[in-house]
């Protein structure tokens, strides 16, 4: 197929990576399925054109499982973790603006030390990636569970810590790299490293901020892109890429699909009404559908559109009879065509 209008026209469902651009608004069409991130929460337009545009909005940020994991965003935090100490180790280098410490130190020479705050799939990953570098490697945490997980599986130059301002601000000035991992579901990133702090910090050293998408836990932090990564306050290296793994777009791709794949051919081969009815991770995933939103979340944030529950949108769109809780009504009327 020859460009996105000739894909857009011929496309009964979409599978994308990011949201839609402003010029693909025009394309999608009343009935399609479009299955990708969608974000609402932060673009109105994007919001507005979607139920305008009629079409079934399948949110990969919202497809949740029943322990409330979100299946379709650990790929992307698996990456930014990673890209967090490869990035951070980079910038570290004097001509990139660092202090000019190779982290694993040499023999005879000191190890760097990797301060990483939060110790979820992010700060998991960039913590794997500093330890094989040989860093002298610290990853604190709130939860005393995941701690004790992290404690159990990470090598011996991993150390975890319970994640405190004073313990925040015992460990800055000894760190090289710092990466901010933290996340509390819903809301903004708790600001754990202040404007003041960066003055006990040694000159050169790196903040990489992974959680900017959510606020940032670093109060000096403002979003950045690759092409302008990195800036520098009271002499400290910041890199705040918002979409860090837009970086290596040719793994994320991969990384993504694979987590995708299953729900894609579940939408494909049942449909998306059948399949969000099947699979309770797919009917957590539908936003906006036929003009009508149907996530409370989106709602929250746009409650100027219609608003319908669910479930109950879906036992509509099925047939009058169908109760969604599993259970079919006896049928008491002649059957409904589907919608
Ligand atoms: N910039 C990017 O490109 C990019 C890409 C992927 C994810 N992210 C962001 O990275 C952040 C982390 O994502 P994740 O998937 O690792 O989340 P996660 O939920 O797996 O982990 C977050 C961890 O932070 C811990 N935490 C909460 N408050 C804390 C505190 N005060 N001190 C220390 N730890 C604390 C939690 O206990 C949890 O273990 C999120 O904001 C996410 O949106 C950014």
């Amino acid at each position: 197929m020859d460009g996105p209008e000739e894909v857009y026209k011929r496309g009964d469902m979409i599978v994308k990576v990011k949201e839609p651009l402003a010029s693909e608004f025009e394309l999608i069409r009343a009935g399609q399925t479009i299955f990708t991130y969608f974000h609402f929460a932060s673009s109105p337009e994007l919001t507005n054109a979607m139920v305008k545009s009629k079409a079934n909005c399948i949110a990969y940020e919202t497809v949740a499982r029943l322990d409330e994991s979100l299946p379709l965003l650990v790929p992307m935090s698996e990456i930014a973790g990673r890209m967090a100490t490869q990035c951070g180790a980079k910038y570290l280098e004097k001509p990139m603006g660092g202090r000019g410490v190779l982290l694993g130190g040499v023999p005879g020479v000191a190890k760097g030390n990797v301060l990483i705050l939060g110790g979820g799939i992010v700060g998991t990953e960039a913590a794997k990636m500093a330890a094989g570098l040989g860093a002298n490697v610290t990853l604190l945490d709130v939860d005393l569970n995941r701690l004790r997980f992290l404690d159990t599986v990470m090598p011996a130059n991993v150390t975890t810590r319970f994640s405190s301002p004073s313990a925040i601000e015992e460990l800055l000035p000894h760190a090289d790299l710092v990466i901010g991992a933290v996340l509390i579901t819903g809301a903004r990133a708790p600001l754990l490293v202040k404007r003041q702090h960066l003055k006990t910090m040694k000159p050169g050293s790196v903040l990489v901020d992974v959680a900017v998408d959510q606020g940032g836990c670093i109060e000096t932090c403002k979003p950045t892109t690759h092409d302008a990564p990195t800036f520098v306050v009271d002499d400290v290296l910041h890199y705040c890429v918002a979409n860090m793994p837009g970086a290596v777009p040719y793994t994320s791709t991969m990384a993504l699909g694979n987590a995708t794949l299953p729900y894609a051919l579940q939408l494909a081969n049942q449909g998306w009404v059948d399949a969000a009815i099947n699979n309770a991770e797919i009917r957590n995933g539908l936003n906006i559908i036929d003009g009508v939103v149907v996530h409370p979340a989106v709602n929250a944030d746009y409650p100027i559109y219609p608003y319908e529950d669910v479930d109950a949108f879906l036992s509509r769109k099925k047939q009058p009879d169908f109760n969604i809780q599993g259970m079919a009504k006896p049928m008491t009327t002649t059957k409904q065509s589907y919608a």
